[in-house]
This record gives structure tokens, sequence and C-alpha cells, in this order.
């Protein structure tokens, strides 16, 4: 009897998706003898767990059942006013509550972007590298990508510029991350900022600006959000309470004044799950709601990661390895090494021995084809367990030279 693969079955757009490096790491890192430097994961103990039961308890005896009903897909009113409020005081630039849809996550923005943007074989123009989460969401699409150059101040203007030029078919949208980029922990500096807005501005295309790193600076002055400039073309803002609060809570918000873009971005949302859940959306806002002491935690978020940015790095300048280079980031959760003529994905297999594991960087490259960097995330482990963690690192690759 012959059998029919079940793949026949499936959708096109299905044969591109992959088990994702990071969250299949996350599985084999359970064992607690290993350090991780693998997952994007915040620090557990500095969720405010007591702040949150506390706001729970207030939502249940104000809300009742409203906070267990159906709500609207574009979020609660309270919660989409309280981004707007905050987005102007970030970014100078006023925004309106009718700006924001409240999502599931900023990775289910990604995915409602590619959603009401992409249809087989459209272009998106990324960052090199770029986030693995964004690629995933528009690989669902059957996206293709360009590729921005990019060097130690982010995504370079005449790149794109020279991207834009040649493209055919001509891009969707640009993809970008500009404050402490996932994976390079990279600051798109200020002057490239507007430069990258005009240019975008001239071919009438969209920027998406995702930003969930942004309020996790370590030193130095904010620098504008491309969001912030007027421009003709849309520009797409995401912003999430993952890395300021919890990513476990999943709430999180896209913010754009284009209407017909938000409209199409709603009735999305609305076919893939209604709308985010009434319930954490109702207890964020009562936690957020005492503003003075958000913005301390948040603090107190910045200060703990730059210590470990501070042990990270330090304990990195310990490693006599040849070709190892890094720029310790001054912001975000992590930190990019590259050790020139290393494969980091053979270099894993010696460093997971060595209970130690790290994300090699090819998997953040849209064409596979950059093998020698790594991504350390600097926020999850402890001082201790950094400085411990980057020592067998460093056993790893003077192993793996051998
Ligand atoms: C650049 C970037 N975008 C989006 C996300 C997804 O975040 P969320 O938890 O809001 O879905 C992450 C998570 O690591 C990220 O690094």
């Amino acid at each position: 009897m012959t059998t029919v693969s079940r793949a026949a079955k499936f959708a096109e757009r299905t044969a591109r998706l992959r088990a994702s490096t990071i969250r299949e790491m996350l599985k084999v890192t359970q064992q607690p003898d290993v350090i991780s430097f693998g997952g994007g994961l915040p620090a557990p103990e500095l969720f405010p767990t007591a702040g949150i039961a506390e706001a729970a308890r207030r939502v249940m005896e104000l809300r009742g059942a409203a906070a267990l009903q159906y709500s609207v897909t574009e979020g609660l009113s309270e919660m989409r006013r309280w981004v707007a409020e905050r987005m102007t005081r970030r970014t100078g630039r006023i925004f309106e509550a009718e700006d924001v849809t409240i999502v599931n996550g900023s990775q289910q923005g990604l995915d409602l972007v590619g959603k009401i943007f992409l249809d087989p074989g459209d272009h998106v123009v990324m960052e090199n590298p770029s986030y693995l989460g964004a690629i995933q969401a528009f690989d669902a699409y059957q996206a293709r990508y360009l590729t921005i150059d990019t060097d130690e101040d982010g995504a370079i203007p005449e790149s794109l510029e020279r991207v834009l030029d040649r493209a055919d078919p001509f891009p969707k949208f640009v993809y970008l991350v500009p404050n402490f980029q996932n994976p390079t922990g990279r600051t798109l500096a200020r002057e490239r900022r507007e430069r990258i807005v005009r240019i975008c501005e001239r071919y009438d295309l969209p920027i998406v600006e995702d930003d969930p790193y942004g309020e996790l600076r370590f030193e130095g002055a904010d620098l504008p959000s491309l969001v912030s400039y007027e421009s003709s073309a849309p520009i797409l803002y995401s912003g999430t309470g993952s890395k300021i609060m919890s990513p476990g809570m999943r709430v999180a918000w896209l913010v754009i004044r284009d209407e017909e873009i938000r409209e199409k971005i709603v009735l999305s949302k609305q076919g893939a799950d209604l709308h985010s859940g009434t319930f954490a959306q109702y207890v964020f806002h009562e936690y957020v709601s005492d503003g003075a002491a958000f913005d301390a935690h948040v603090a107190t978020i910045a200060r703990t990661y730059r210590r470990r940015r501070d042990v990270m790095a330090a304990a990195l300048n310990h490693i006599a390895s040849d070709g190892l280079h890094f720029v310790p980031p001054s912001g975000g959760m992590f930190l990019w090494v590259t050790v020139s003529g290393i494969d980091t994905t053979e270099l894993l297999r010696v460093s997971a021995e060595q209970k130690v594991v790290f994300v090699p960087g090819v998997s953040f490259y849209p064409a596979r084809d950059v093998h020698d960097g790594m991504r350390l995330n600097f926020s999850n482990a402890s001082e201790e367990m950094i400085r411990v963690g980057i020592e067998r690192l460093g056993h790893a690759i003077s192993t793996f030279k051998r």
C-alpha cells in the first residue's frame, strides 16, 4: 500500500516554517546546570509579582465581571489612552488613543503586519542581521528578504537606497529595530534616523519600527523614534509590555496613524483572536496607573541589566581569544559577539557540553550565510552565573579551536 504524505495536504505557506533555533534551545536549557545566554528572557526576579497580585485584586473588586467578558478588538480604551500618552511623552509628537491597537505580544503585531501587506513572493527590507521572530512571522506569508548592510551605528542609509533602487518587485515595507537591536544590541545613529525616514518617504514605502527595548537605555540620551518624524509615508510603531513588565501577560501595542492601515490591522486581528485578553489588559493598566512607581520599576530593570552587561563585557574581556570582537550595547538585553573564522553553530555543540548555550548568529541572517556571530543574552542570568557562563564559553572556544 502506498502512503500519501500528509504534507501534501498542507498549505504551501507552511513549507517554509522551521522550528526556531531559539525556541528549540529553550527546551534544552530547562536543565538546571546549563547556563543559558540563549533565550531573550527578562530577569524573573524583577517581575512585579506583588504589585500585579494587588492590581489583579483591585481589578476584580472594581471591574468584576467586565474584566472577564469579551471586549473590543482595538483594545481597552484605558490601555489605548495610556499608550498614546506615553508615546506622546516619549516622542514629543501627539498620539491619540485611536492610533493604538492593543495586540497579543508585539509578535502578533508583526504577524498582522505580514498578513495585511504580504502576498507570496513579496519583498520585505530588513537589517542584516535582524530579529529572527520577524523573519518567522513574515516567512508564514512567503515573504522574500532584501537586506540593508549595517555597522556599529545600525542600518546604513546608502545601503537602503541601493536596495530600493534595484528592488524588483518593489518591497512592501521596511522592518527596523532602531534601539538596542535584537540580535546585535546596536542602536541606529541619530543622523541616520531622519535620513531613513526621508528615503522611505521618497519611495512612499511604509516603515515598521519595532521597539521593544527603547525604554531599557543604560546611558546616553534617548534618540528620536522614527515615528516622531512627520512623514507622508506611513510609519507603524510596535511597542510591548514584555520587557518593561512581563512577557507572559502578552500586552503589546501597534501605533498607527494611517486610518486605512489601522482598519486592516483591526480586521485581521479580529479574524485571529477577536481581541487581546481583557483581564490582562485591565491588570496591566491598573499596575501602570501609578506612573511614578512604574517609571521607578523600569529604571530598576535598566539598572540591573546595565550591571549584568558590565559583568558580561568584563568577563568577555578576560577570554584570551584571537578574533573575538564585541561592542557593549548601551541598552537592551543582548550582546553580539563575533569570533572570526569560527562557525558558531559548531561551537554551540562544544559549549553545550560545557553547559553554556547561546544563539548562533546564522539564524538572524535571512540568507543564513554568515556564521561567525553569536547572540548572548545578559538579562536573565545573575551576575555570578554570567561570570561562570562566560568562563565556560571561553573554555569552549579554546577547545573548539584546538
Ligand atoms: C525585536 C523584537 N520584536 C518583537 C519581539 C516579541 O516580543 P513580544 O513579547 O512583545 O511578543 C521581540 C522579543 O524578543 C523582539 O526582540
